[in-house]
């Protein structure tokens, strides 16, 4: 499974590309307002730090205003996903976006139907939110499964970006069910590596180093 960081913070997303840890970032407007940037500049920043897609979010609410939005941030580099909402307006503007060759991302996604249209459109990915039909006591984890069903059922090319991730647990599950990628803030990927045992082990053997009197360096 690929690691997309789901943030504008350039700091957070460096500490973590040099980990080897990020396959692409995921940004959104609340994520451009975070940080508090200008989000032609930081995208730029972004593209240039990471090899992989950085989706950069269109905020026209009309199919011809998204494509002139689209075509914009995606000339800030070449490996730019334009990020469109799972809208009427954002399918049409995802087939012609993706039908001159770049990568779109679509995002907002709450059910199967609207994925399964979505790959129709063209889509690189798609985007289905699971921390927010967690929220509404809901299983975001249902929806993931639903999608690699029929996207496999059809070998629709479209990838599954299980986003909305809110814990370390999440990321497992999505790894489990065959999510081709996750996007995650920077806290929860760093949370897969903490373990209760793991630190009570570490604290038994340190205790125990001590007690010998020797160093290594
Ligand atoms: C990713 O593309 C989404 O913008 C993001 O994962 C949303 O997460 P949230 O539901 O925690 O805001």
């Amino acid at each position: 499974m690929k690691f997309f960081v789901d943030t504008a913070d350039t700091d957070a997303i460096a500490e973590l590309n040099d980990l080897g840890m990020v396959d692409g970032v995921t940004t959104n407007p609340s994520l451009i307002l975070k940080s508090g940037r200008d989000i032609l500049e930081v995208t730029k920043e972004i593209c240039e730090m990471v090899a992989g897609p950085v989706s950069a979010e269109v905020v026209a609410t009309e199919a011809d205003d998204m494509i002139a939005e689209g075509r914009k941030l995606a000339e800030i580099a070449p490996n730019i996903a334009v990020k469109v909402p799972l809208t009427w307006a954002g399918l049409k503007a995802c087939k012609v976006i993706s039908g001159e060759g770049h990568m779109v991302n679509v995002t907002l996604c709450f059910s199967a139907n609207q994925a399964l249209l979505a790959a129709k459109a063209g889509a690189t990915f798609i985007s289905p939110f699971i921390g927010r039909l967690d929220d509404l006591n809901l299983d975001g984890m249902d929806l993931i499964s639903d999608i690699r069903q029929i996207y496999d059922n059809y070998d629709f090319k479209t990838e599954i970006l299980a986003a909305s991730i809110r814990s370390a647990n999440h990321m497992s599950q999505a790894a489990l069910i065959g999510a081709d990628v996750a996007t995650a803030p920077p806290n929860v990927i760093k949370a897969m590596a903490s373990h209760v045992l793991t630190d009570k082990g570490l604290d038994a053997f340190l205790k125990d180093w001590a007690k010998t009197g020797q160093k290594i360096l």
